[in-house]
């Protein structure tokens, strides 16, 4: 073992005891380059981050710029910097005109805190509904969204008042009530393995927040900039959220989220008390720069247009092995459901082993996560599709 990955393993703080292990040499385009010199296809996009790939040119060089201009100046909210300004004013022209301004943060995480506390705030009620089997982040509000009892057990206690109901039933409605200050949801429930909500649901869903005072917030911080076939997948619905989460994807490879709402619910939090909610580092100069880059490129290279088709390719050829059950997605979220889940760890290895890197779901022990970067092509989807079907191919044999 080289001491670089003893010393990971020794001195970095690890997640699980058995790691990938990939060691990152350099990235570019849809490969992650191993320091042995192997190539990698990422059909991870690590975890729907570099949906235009790695180290995309436009990216990287307003990196450069901004960083040569100024980095860190002051807390957030404090100072005008540019970047944040023309951010704003960008992505504001692209959703419904509900939505006012943005509040800078660094991780999906903080997002869906700031969005509980505004929500609270500006009700001045404390209930909250979460979705069974959602993913909002890892601090202990966002945690306590959870409905896994067996993860969350060993972090209690944690939030008061939080309250599940099932997603895509709208028999559940009735747990919404005059006490709830928001319900949070995905449009696309990512982590239970790339399950859509149905329209009827959603409008369902939003008609019910209105009638009872109750925020709707929305958390596309994996969903958004074009994964799903449109900038947000709420666009396809026929809602408007209160509060829109937005992240991953957002800072083409940078660090950065946003809580996205009307100035009405965003002066909540920055009037009696003021400081409502405070960071040093959100909306870093660098990290805007990189996102303004990656929105304008999304933009102008007109990625999202060939998202449908190529997911529909992918689709198409996957579903015709055997050994797949279905292939769940909307645009390039994508799940690939096993006829049986002891297939999933040869799949996963095999394709590893072959330079293809895909993932598993947080709570779908069935599935593969599938999220290439948008910008992959048909020939390398082709090429990693066969790659995939050779793993399909051994991880039936093992079983013969
Ligand atoms: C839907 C959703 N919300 C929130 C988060 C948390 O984001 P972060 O890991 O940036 O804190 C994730 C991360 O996977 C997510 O998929």
């Amino acid at each position: 073992m080289s001491s670089l990955r003893s010393l990971f393993l020794s001195q970095v703080g690890q997640t699980n005891e058995r790691p990938i292990m990939l060691e990152v040499s350099h990235a570019e385009g849809i490969y992650i380059y191993g320091s042995d010199g192997k190539r990698y296809i990422d059909l991870n996009s690590g975890i729907a981050v570099s949906s235009l790939g790695h180290c995309h040119p436009r990216v990287v060089r307003a990196i450069r710029d901004q960083s040569t201009r100024y980095m860190h100046t002051m807390v957030y909210g404090e100072h005008i910097q540019a970047p944040q300004v023309e951010y704003a004013r960008l992505l504001l022209s692209l959703v419904d005109r509900h939505f006012e301004s943005i509040y800078y943060l660094m991780s999906g995480t903080e997002a869906t805190e700031l969005a509980m506390k505004m929500a609270k705030k500006y009700t001045g009620r404390y209930e909250i509904i979460a979705c069974r089997n959602a993913y909002h982040g890892s601090t202990q509000g966002a945690e306590s969204l959870r409905s896994d009892e067996d993860y969350k057990a060993a972090y209690r206690p944690l939030l008061p008042g939080i309250r599940h109901i099932d997603f895509n039933n709208e028999e559940d409605f009735g747990r919404i009530t005059k006490r709830t200050a928001c319900v949070i949801c995905e449009v696309i429930q990512g982590e239970a393995g790339v399950i859509s909500a149905g329209k009827q649901y959603l409008r369902g869903l939003s008609d019910q927040c209105r009638e009872k005072g109750v925020l709707l917030i929305i958390d596309e911080i994996q969903s958004g900039f074009g994964r799903t076939g449109s900038l947000f997948a709420h666009q396809q619905y026929d809602i408007i959220p209160d509060i829109l989460l937005i992240g991953k994807a957002m800072g083409g490879g940078m660090p950065i989220a946003g809580v996205v709402s009307s100035n009405e619910i965003m002066k909540s939090i920055s009037i009696q008390p003021a400081l409502g909610h405070i960071t040093t580092f959100g909306g870093h100069p660098v990290s805007v720069s990189a996102a303004l880059a990656a929105l304008q490129t999304i933009l102008e290279e007109k990625i999202i247009e060939s998202v449908e088709h190529k997911a529909a390719f992918i689709a198409d050829t996957l579903t015709r092995h055997p050994i797949i059950k279905e292939v769940r997605h909307a645009g390039l979220l994508m799940a690939v459901e096993t006829t049986k889940k002891k297939y999933l760890k040869h799949i996963v290895h095999a394709s590893y082993e072959k330079g293809v890197l895909i993932d598993w779901f947080l709570f779908n022990n069935r599935s593969f996560r599938l999220a290439p970067p948008l910008i992959i092509t048909m020939e390398e989807i082709k090429e990693a599709c066969a790659i995939l079907l050779e793993a399909f191919d051994y991880a039936e044999q093992q079983y013969k």
